[in-house]
């Protein structure tokens, strides 16, 4: 295991009925923005419940920030903010909304250039300060509400940032907000939080044994519960598994100490930009042939992911491995998503154009070794047709 440090200062609220408890946890002389997406936090009422705890507060809100949002929607808030002295940001929504408050929070306090704020890659932006935010979950998925990322589109690409000053001061779990759900977006959240958690324990052997046995239980949960959740509407116990699993798996904990991949992610995203797939949805399609392309590289952890995560004892360590990557595709076939690229026609010449894009955005060299190159991205991609 490698040296780390370790620190998550967001405070959660998890449960039902508690989003009374906003009033103690927005400072009493707040002027509140509240910020949300398309309207469906509008159109369930949880609007009018996050209003009604704020009680004598000076509340504006922001409406309209869209699904991997854009820039320019969130400098419309940017200017909100400065103009009414907005000093405290409450996001309503999913990983969305979430990332675009942070970026709010960020940009805020910066005069010009805003934009530079998304070319840091995953290192800190350079700058120091924000403002405080909490946020209001209403699709478990990203864990962004309780981590320092954020992911915006700029120029019809997606930029990860990454700062401290947005971890959330403290955020609401509570699953009777999900309950409104799309099955689809139920789906996509189950996906994106099991390949967090891959993306973390699936590289190579570090002798991380917390880490590796925190992630095999998140691993579990989620195979267990994601279903039961995208199935039953009524089973709120199976959904508050699935909720913690979600914020659990991109929360900092298991990824102390151990090497990281986040080639899926890069990858993914390139998709979501040029094809408009979910976040959740692309990661699917590319994973098990990725799992398939690298079973050299990641051997040790396959084997150990098949027996531990999928109870896969019979059979040779490569039938294992076959067996535990056929399941985990089969595993989001059972949540609705199709893992072909086919499905969303997307033939080779626009496969040549995405590894394209990726070489623009300088995502030459992924994975945990850092030997993962757009020849190989071009196998995977040509495998997941
Ligand atoms: O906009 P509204 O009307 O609210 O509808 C949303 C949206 O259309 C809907 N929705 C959310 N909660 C709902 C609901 N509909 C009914 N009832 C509810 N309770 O769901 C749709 C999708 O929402 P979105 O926030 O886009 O989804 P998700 O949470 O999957 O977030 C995806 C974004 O997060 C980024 C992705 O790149 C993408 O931009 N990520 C952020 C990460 C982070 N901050 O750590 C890590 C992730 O890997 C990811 O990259
Ligand atoms: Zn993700």
């Amino acid at each position: 295991m490698q040296n780390f440090d370790y620190y998550n200062p967001t405070q959660i609220v998890f449960g039902q009925e508690r989003l009374h408890e906003l009033n103690n946890l927005v400072p009493a002389d707040a002027k509140v923005l509240v910020l949300f997406g398309g309207g469906s936090v509008k159109r369930f009422g949880t609007l009018d419940k996050i209003k009604a705890s704020l009680g004598e507060r000076k509340v504006l809100e922001f409406g309209g920030i869209e699904a991997n949002p854009k820039f320019e929607t969130l400098m419309q808030a940017v200017d909100l903010v400065r103009t009414e002295n907005v000093d405290f940001l409450l996001a309503v929504g999913g990983g969305s909304v979430m990332d675009g408050t942070k970026f709010v929070a960020l940009a805020a306090k910066k005069d010009a250039e805003h934009e530079q704020l998304l070319f840091n890659g995953f290192g800190a932006v350079p700058v120091k300060e924000a403002l405080p935010l909490g946020c209001i979950v209403t699709l478990p998925a990203t864990g962004s509400e309780m981590n320092t990322f954020g992911v915006i589109t700029y120029n019809q690409q997606k930029y990860p940032f990454n700062s401290p000053l947005v971890y959330p001061k403290f955020s609401f779990l509570d699953p009777d907000l999900t309950l409104t759900l799309p099955k689809e977006q139920v789906a996509n959240g189950v996906a994106d939080a099991f390949i967090h958690v891959i993306e973390q324990y699936l590289t190579q052997p570090q002798n991380a044994k917390v880490q590796d046995r925190f992630s095999e239980g998140l691993l579990k949960t989620l195979i267990e519960d994601g279903p039961i959740t995208y199935n039953d509407n009524t089973n709120i116990e199976a959904r508050k598994n699935f909720m913690w699993s979600a914020t659990s798996a991109l929360n900092g904990l298991i990824g102390v100490g151990v090497m990281h991949d986040w080639s899926t992610h890069m990858i993914g995203h390139e998709m979501t930009a040029m094809f408009g797939i979910a976040h959740g949805r692309t990661l699917a399609i590319v994973l098990p042939s990725l799992l398939r392309e690298r079973t050299e590289q990641k051997r040790a952890k396959l084997l150990q992911f098949a027996e531990r995560v999928w109870d896969i004892v019979e059979g040779t360590d490569d039938e294992k491995i076959a067996a535990a990557i056929d399941k985990t595709e089969s595993f989001f076939n059972s949540l609705g998503i199709v893992t072909k690229l086919s499905h969303y026609n997307i033939d080779e010449t626009a496969i040549e154009t995405l590894i394209g894009n990726m070489e623009k955005m300088g995502l030459t060299n992924l994975s945990e070794t850092g030997d993962l190159t757009l020849d190989i991205v071009r196998k995977i991609l040509i495998a997941a047709k």
